[in-house]
């Protein structure tokens, strides 16, 4: 579509808000503001008079929710996974097939993706999140909500913001700097809501400097409507508002939908701050009429359109699914090539962990992305399916060629789990037992995990040559597996997030008692690290992490060649450049690589992590082959907050550009100069 039809499209989606908010009567505008229906803690209220019909949401990332209708929707893997693919194509075609599922259920709002950056690996939610880093979050983000919203399904960016911990979530408030509360924890949603225009925006549950969002009428109106220019609609997470009773300061602040019941918005409450004139009709009008916006883009209010026409074939998500997985799945260690799987060799592995036979759909089980799907394949039934009877599967590692441990966590509470945090970064007690125990009886052994958050790992990681994170790797997991271990794929897959040593080389847990996590004694969690959250922390304060960010390895290997620059300036924040390597696979099997790109300014006066990520992409590459790659660098992407001034700003002085395979990896550099801008 081109520029000028979109424009028409929003003026004419304006004027058409403005006719429906005319026709309102000042009550049915309150019950607008808030689902009464307590059947029901997924739909707003319908105006029956005017045709408005109630607006049906579901939950995600992963999927569909299971509580959003009896159909069974795919499964697909974690989020973190979905990032560890580092592949916006398939991030597009995830969000795509969770919309096309969503409209199928007859659901016009998907209350996903969630952006929050990984601050503590102990985030009982960090498996629904995508990164630490904001520049990765953004750019897998972006083309998930465009694969939403292309199904005539809002996307609703969440949770706004610095909602980085379970643990007393209701009640904790993020102290934070300004130039932190942008530079990093804003800075996805302020790129998301430029680039991808979501139709929603959730706000969290905790306070910000002592706010609540809700009240937040600097965050809200200013920053967030007038400054990013979203004009989309605001809800609050699921009773989120309970603690609050001043309909007007919401209102104020632009919350259009208060979910899953009234709290401030109550009619009496509302009748009566509007009688004591504490709000107008047209601050009423806006937040209605945001609200009102979403009708329209769904088309739900024209029968027409609203017709469950279907939108491409949803067959093939599982297949999908599965891509997904196998893309995301990080090889972490493999001494001795030990993966993958010599099938001439292998005529026995036992297979052993808690996690060998696990199914993770499960309604509820992990909180509100809980996806129940028609099947789901095991790891035991993956690997059963692919050896094809031609492999003894057994359970003891003292007599098998290989032992395969399935180890790792659950969605149970306290471990990767909403509204709890994790209650320790080991991996449990009896299963670092078993790998020590496996590896004396059988050296060939192989570590699988299956998380959704960074596990220590001091204690085993030396006793076994191979490891790989396989996250949650949904409903098609068991296949993705049995198809890397028999080499079938070639994993390709990077950390989004660092893997500490110890929880406490982590930036949360640097500080000195509750401060930095989970809070002191006043429910203040102190941001104190700043601006160097994850590998920010670990690069600018030299500690060295098990595996770092952005790192994984192939079965194959690949030589980085002949970087070449086409601009050495940059003078403003609307420029960019390209950079460009010859890369080639000098490995024996096929292989994809995720080039990496990440500047450094250290020169500068302002202080600057070591480096940051401001570019990537993936290539797949035949052995032998050679291609030229080109990484498109926006200046805006090297740009800091400055918390005086208020705004993003470019330093002046040198930048080293350095391209690799990992934060901690690099094999070419160029420096470049910027200007202030
Ligand atoms: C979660 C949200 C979710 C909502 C509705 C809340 O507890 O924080 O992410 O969308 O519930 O299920």
């Amino acid at each position: 579509m081109s520029v000028t039809s979109t424009k028409n499209k929003d003026l004419d989606i304006h004027s058409k808000v403005e006719q429906l908010v005319r026709k309102l009567t000042l009550e049915e505008k309150f019950l607008l503001l808030s689902n009464h229906n307590e059947q029901s803690a997924f739909s707003s209220t319908p105006i029956g008079r005017l045709g408005i019909p109630s607006l049906e949401m579901t939950d995600g990332p992963l999927g569909v929710s299971w509580h959003s209708s009896n159909r069974r929707g795919t499964r697909f893997p974690a989020t973190i996974c979905l990032s560890a693919t580092w592949d916006r194509n398939l991030s597009q075609l995830m969000g795509e097939a969770i919309g096309r599922e969503a409209r199928e259920a007859g659901k016009r709002l998907l209350l996903a993706p969630g952006v929050n950056i990984h601050r503590t690996p102990l985030n009982g939610r960090t498996f629904e999140y995508m990164s630490e880093d904001p520049y990765l979050t953004k750019e897998i983000a972006i083309p998930y909500v465009r694969g939403v919203q292309k199904q005539g399904v809002g996307a609703c960016l969440k949770h706004f913001a610095a909602n980085n911990q379970e643990t007393n979530r209701r009640t904790s408030s993020s102290e934070i700097d300004e130039r932190t509360l942008h530079e990093i924890y804003l800075r996805p949603f302020k790129e998301i809501v430029q680039e991808a225009e979501p139709w929603s925006i959730m706000g969290s549950y905790n306070k910000i400097n002592g706010k609540y969002v809700y009240e937040n009428t600097h965050l809200l109106r200013r920053v967030l409507m007038k400054e990013w220019g979203f004009d989309g609609f605001v809800l609050t997470d699921w009773d989120a508002t309970e603690y609050m009773h001043d309909a007007a300061i919401c209102i104020k602040s632009g919350l259009s939908l208060e979910m899953p019941r009234p709290h401030c918005y109550r009619l009496e409450l509302l009748r009566a701050s509007f009688e004591k004139g504490e709000f107008t009709e047209s601050m009423l009008d806006d937040v209605v009429g945001r609200f009102l916006r979403i009708f329209f883009l769904t088309g739900i209010l024209t029968p027409k359109e609203n017709s469950d026409d279907k939108r491409g074939d949803s067959t093939q998500h599982p297949s999908l699914a599965r891509r997904i997985a196998e893309e995301g799945l990080v090889l972490l260690k493999n001494d001795r090539m030990l993966l993958p799987l010599r099938l001439q060799k292998t005529r026995r592995i036992a297979l052993l962990g808690p996690n060998l036979d696990v199914k993770f759909g499960r309604p509820q089980y992990g909180g509100s992305s809980a996806v129940v799907p028609p099947y789901e394949i095991t790891p035991l039934q993956g690997i059963r399916e692919r050896s094809e009877g031609n492999i003894d599967l057994v359970n003891d590692a003292s007599n098998a060629d290989i032992a395969v441990i399935f180890a790792g966590l659950n969605h149970d509470k306290g471990k990767d789990s909403e509204s709890e945090d994790r209650e320790s970064f080991d991996l449990p007690q009896d299963q670092a037992e078993l790998i020590k125990k496996t590896a004396q009886d059988n050296a060939d052994t192989i570590v699988i995990l299956i998380s959704g958050s960074p596990i220590g790992m001091e204690d085993w990681l030396r006793e076994v040559p191979t490891v790989l994170e396989a996250w949650y790797p949904g409903m098609e997991g068991g296949r993705a597996i049995a198809n890397v271990l028999f080499g079938d794929v070639n994993p390709s897959g990077k950390l989004p997030i660092t893997f500490p040593r110890r929880l406490r080389d982590s930036p949360a847990h640097s500080g000195k008692g509750n401060r930095t996590y989970p809070g002191d004694e006043n429910l203040k969690v102190h941001y104190e690290e700043g601006i160097n959250v994850g590998y920010r922390f670990f690069d600018t304060m030299s500690i060295e992490p098990n595996f770092p960010f952005g790192f994984g390895m192939s079965y194959t290997s690949f030589e980085y060649q002949k970087l070449r620059v086409d601009k050495k300036r940059i003078k403003s924040m609307k420029d960019h450049l390209v950079v460009s390597i010859d890369i080639t696979n000098s490995g024996p099997v096929n292989g994809s690589e995720v080039i990496q790109v990440y500047a450094s300014q250290n020169q500068s006066e302002v202080q600057r992590p070591l480096r940051e990520l401001v570019g990537f992409e993936k290539i797949m590459l035949r052995p032998r082959q050679t291609s030229s790659l080109s990484v498109t660098v926006q200046a805006k992407d090297l740009a800091y907050y400055d918390g005086e001034k208020h705004r993003w700003r470019l330093a002046a002085g040198e930048v080293e550009l350095h391209v690799g395979s990992s934060s901690r990896c690099d094999f070419l550099s160029e420096t470049i100069v910027c200007y202030e801008d």
